[in-house]
């Protein structure tokens, strides 16, 4: 079979996408508006989450046990959709999958560029701010020591309970961020996928405590322009209006590691809030 007609079976096959649980839904939601002719299979590993709380090894085989299973659905590419995956992950499953890998990751470059004389607040999982990948990220940029990492326990669990109303968020944002209290804070990075459903918290906490213009980035636009990318470069993109007809259910489908009948509704409800 030569590569053209291998390409033109898997060009009609769903992309993959996972997080540890629900937090890949915000970078789905860029996908879906940028790529509105492809399907799609979501994992969300929520008997698992929060990841980030946990050591390399185990982030890494939770990883590619989520990337063997979306595999095994046919899919023709693969989302990382979760900042501490890639950062334990990404080296591994680009070296050992045959589809091509796309990931999100802290998007502390265009922060970075932000204006200003204040910083950059960088607030992600404790092991995405440890990890060797995100630091070697960081020290490319032209002035490292602009950013400072916060490692933000506690968000991710409350929102894996479906919780994004902006309650109840302050008492944790202050146990992370009250050593900021009155800086001058040009950019917040939201480096977790969780985070950006709860920016009107983040953004409320921001204009309450800090100085500075605190303007709010992640990197899900940027992840879903590089998987469109990614499948033209490779002869995988679907056709146009490959997707008509299809129900919102049917161009996404969705599986879970915990209870589908309790996660699949939290899920869809975070999908469907505007970017
Ligand atoms: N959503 C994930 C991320 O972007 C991590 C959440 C977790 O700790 O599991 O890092």
């Amino acid at each position: 079979m030569t590569e053209a007609t291998d390409k033109a079976q898997y060009y009609s096959c769903p992309v993959g996408v996972f997080d540890s649980g629900f937090g890949g839904a915000s970078t789905l939601r860029s996908i879906l508006h940028e790529l509105p002719d492809e399907r799609f299979i979501y994992f969300g590993d929520n008997a698992n989450a929060p990841y980030g709380d946990r050591p390399e090894e185990e982030i890494l085989r939770l990883s590619e046990a989520a990337a063997e299973l979306l595999l095994g659905h046919g899919v023709k590419a693969l989302v990382v959709a979760c900042n501490t995956a890639t950062s334990a992950s990404i080296k591994a499953l680009r070296q050992k999958l045959d589809v091509p890998v796309v990931s999100v990751e802290p998007a502390i470059k265009p922060a970075c560029e932000t204006p200003g004389s204040g910083k950059v607040l960088m607030l992600a999982t404790v092991a995405t701010t440890k990890l060797a990948r995100y630091r070697a990220l960081q020290a490319r940029m032209p002035e490292p020591d602009r950013v400072i990492n916060v490692g933000c326990s506690g968000l991710v669990e409350r929102i894996e309970r479906g919780v994004t109303a902006d309650d109840g968020f302050d008492d944790i944002l202050c146990r992370h961020l009250a050593p900021y209290e009155g800086a001058t804070i040009d950019g917040i990075v939201l480096g977790c996928t969780h985070f950006p459903f709860i920016a009107g918290a983040i953004k409320r906490y921001a204009k309450q405590h800090f100085n500075g213009e605190c303007r709010l980035y992640d990197g899900n636009a940027g992840t879903a322009r590089q998987l469109g990318r990614v499948l033209r470069r490779e002869g995988l993109a679907a056709p146009e209006g490959a997707c008509e007809g299809l129900t919102s259910n049917e161009r996404v489908r969705f599986y879970t590691s915990a209870d589908a009948a309790s996660a699949e509704p939290i899920f869809r409800r975070l999908l469907a809030l505007p970017e």
